[in-house]
């Protein structure tokens, strides 16, 4: 690794038929087969990636309250199921593998939270990861609840009332010694290091116990994935890995923005492992690459496009003049992708043609890498070094899985001795071990103030 951090790889997946379901040989309609999955995590934990990621929302395509027909029809963010019920099945089926999925913190409640990621770190054996969102497609999920549409720094606010809460469960009701199972005196667990948290906030609040025992980290490894300023300052407060997909630029503006907050956070500048969406279109020649790019990138309209975006950003780009500029960026959906087109972050405003283009061609991860194996990781390479991200958090390719990456991609970060070799990765079963060398929340993260003094670090 020449002194470097190995570069960080997870795979990104969302339970659901991909933008690219109509491309031959794509497997992603096989979303509600186990097997799918199972073979899928069982070919990443041999390869010796970081992680697998599944996205999730309770959201789609809303426009004037109403779900948006062309998603329906063309799989446009829709179908969706739920991810988390998959993690025990990975779990069995891998060993170390970190596993991680979203969960909204405007959706679920912390204890129901807090139970179900202590449960399933027990049962990955602390290879779990939670990304803390505070759920895109807001619009559509409010009212799929049939409740208020919570305006967005209200649902961050939230978040951190959530978060808090969840982290005090995990990290502030048992002490390590709490568990017993003393079969001769029949005790189970020491009643008086079970403590009960008494906890009132404005919108979530606890007075009990979590009644699982502790897990391998108790607290799972925490991700975050919205780079609004209100999303930045989420992560510079909680997050130890943080998802990005913006341009170059943007990305390092980003990323440096939460470096210096963490600073000042008193979190140290490396307390936050960055992961840029990267698409990689690789093939073993130049030509075959720019083939497949033409042949994926041909198939979604404007109207496919627009259907995307008011996914995001609750915003109808059809009803807005396509050669000026966003004709609004007020928004209570969410705002990533409003700031990401509209100046805010130094680059260039776009008209409204030119952000469905991007989102035509792109979607919402950000223009791929293209070219032969060396190509790519030459192209790879810079962005890192241009950003200073982490790592890539790596996109389907048109299969619908990995295939081209494994293949491809990784063998060639191997021989450059940017990627650990599998049997080579950091030792130590949980996630936060492999990816931070040590398996609970460092002292200085705001979590760690909720243990009892008797409790490791
Ligand atoms: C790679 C990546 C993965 C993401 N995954 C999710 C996800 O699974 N669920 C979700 O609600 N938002 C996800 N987001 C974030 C949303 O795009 C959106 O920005 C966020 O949920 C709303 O917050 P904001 O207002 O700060 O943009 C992801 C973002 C990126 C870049």
């Amino acid at each position: 690794m020449s002194g470097q951090r190995p570069i960080r790889i997870g795979m990104f997946q969302a339970v659901t038929t991909m933008g690219q379901w109509r491309l031959p040989g794509n497997t992603s309609t096989d979303f509600l087969d186990l097997q799918h999955w199972v073979t899928m995590a069982k070919r990443l934990d041999a390869a010796g990636v970081d992680f697998l990621f599944l996205a999730d929302d309770y959201a789609y395509p809303v426009v004037d309250e109403h779900v948006v027909p062309r998603a329906i029809e063309r799989a446009i963010q829709f179908p969706k199921a739920d991810p988390v019920v998959l993690l025990s099945a990975l779990a069995l089926a891998t060993e170390r593998l970190g596993l991680v999925a979203t969960v909204s913190t405007t959706v679920e409640k912390p204890q129901i939270v807090a139970r179900r990621f202590a449960t399933l770190d027990h049962l990955t054996g602390g290879r779990l990861g939670w990304n803390v969102v505070t759920g895109a497609g807001q619009n559509a999920s409010a009212l799929l609840f049939d409740e208020p549409l919570i305006p967005h720094d209200e649902r961050y606010a939230r978040a951190e009332e959530h978060l808090r809460l969840a982290m005090e469960l995990w990290e502030g009701c048992w002490e390590d010694d709490a568990l017993v199972e003393d079969r001769e005196s029949g005790t189970y667990a020491d009643a008086s290091k079970v403590h009960e948290i008494d906890r009132h906030g404005r919108w979530h609040g606890a007075r009990g116990v979590l009644t699982v025992p502790p897990s391998p980290q108790r607290t799972p490894l925490l991700f975050q994935a919205g780079a609004s300023s209100s999303g930045r300052g989420f992560a510079a407060d909680y997050a130890e890995a943080v998802f990005l997909a913006s341009e170059p630029a943007a990305t390092a503006a980003q990323i440096a923005s939460v470096r210096d907050l963490l600073e000042t956070n008193g979190r140290g500048r490396d307390a936050v492992v960055f992961l840029s969406a990267g698409t990689f279109v690789v093939a073993p020649t130049e030509e075959e690459a720019l083939a497949k790019r033409a042949a994926q990138s041909g198939f979604w309209t404007l109207e496919d496009a627009a259907a995307a975006y008011a996914f995001f950003t609750g915003l109808d780009l059809m009803s807005m003049d396509l050669d000026g500029p966003l004709t609004t960026t007020r928004t209570e959906t969410g705002r990533t992708n409003v700031e990401r087109f509209s100046g805010a972050n130094g680059a260039p405003a776009l008209t409204v043609r030119q952000i469905l283009e991007e989102f035509r061609r792109n979607s919402v991860m950000g223009a791929p890498f293209v070219g032969d194996p060396v190509q790519v990781v030459d192209q790879a390479e810079a962005f890192l070094a241009e950003t200073g991200a982490d790592g890539f958090l790596v996109q389907p390719d048109p299969t619908g899985t990995f295939d081209d990456f494994l293949d491809l991609v990784l063998p060639e970060m191997r021989r450059r001795g940017l990627v650990a070799e599998p049997e080579a990765a950091p030792a130590g079963p949980t996630l936060r071990e492999r990816m931070f060398g040590h398996a609970h929340l460092p002292a200085s993260h705001p979590g760690a103030s909720f243990r009892r003094a008797s409790v490791e670090a």
